[in-house]
């Protein structure tokens, strides 16, 4: 049976990741492959519900665990309705954010215990690990300047200060270390083609 190729983006506030994955899912297309495009929290009816909660309301009234259950809730359901459906179908899934957000916002800048992030990955993703994730880097600075500009300053996520963005790109780049096998960084400074052609690039040589 043919299975579909399961690729994530991941990366800091303002890093350019959505109109990326919307670039990549387009080009997919043009070569004839049938595309999912998806996101998290989110990309089922019932995991974008847990979004609207997640994302809204009073920044810290959940600790990081708990935003990890949440988290690891909603992708519970988007796996089960939406991403092993279509993988099992011979579909490519391209899903902006995945569980290496829970790793690096959740783990490395909220606090929660790797250990705590790493069991529920085993128990929720399990073998559905994506094939390559694409880590996306830039300057704390100009990612935040980039989200500021967008107006999305405010959200709950945005608004943590400096530090805890410093956390998150180094827990990034944690991340593409240890999972080296499936991950690249793309340096997502400059204009929006220059970064398309990495991101192609880094596809064509990962995924022939
Ligand atoms: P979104 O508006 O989609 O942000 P972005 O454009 O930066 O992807 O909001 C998603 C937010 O949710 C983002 O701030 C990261 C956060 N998040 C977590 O904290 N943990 C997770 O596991 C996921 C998937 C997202």
């Amino acid at each position: 049976m043919t299975h579909g190729r399961f690729i994530t983006f991941e990366g800091g506030e303002g890093a350019g990741k959505s109109t990326q994955v919307a670039r990549l899912a387009e080009r997919l297309r043009e070569r004839d492959l049938d595309v999912v495009q998806t996101r998290e929290p989110g990309g089922s009816p019932g995991a974008e519900d847990i979004r609207a909660i997640a994302l809204n309301g009073e920044p810290g009234r959940w600790s990081p665990m708990t935003e990890s259950l949440l988290m690891f809730a909603a992708r519970s359901d988007h796996l089960e309705r939406t991403i092993r459906p279509a993988l099992e179908a011979g579909r490519w899934v391209v899903c902006d954010r995945f569980a290496d957000s829970s790793r690096a916002y959740q783990g490395a800048g909220g606090g929660a215990p790797s250990t705590f992030i790493e069991s529920l990955d085993a128990a929720i993703v399990g073998a559905t690990q994506p094939d390559l994730t694409l880590i996306f880097d830039l300057p704390v600075e100009v990612g935040l300047d980039r989200a500021f500009g967008r107006g999305l300053f405010e959200t709950r996520f945005e608004s943590k200060g400096i530090a805890f963005h410093e956390r998150l790109r180094q827990g990034f780049l944690e991340i593409a270390r240890v999972h080296a096998d499936r991950c690249v960084i793309i340096d997502a400074v400059g204009d929006q083609d220059a970064v398309a052609a990495r991101v192609w690039a880094a596809v064509e040589d990962r995924l022939p």
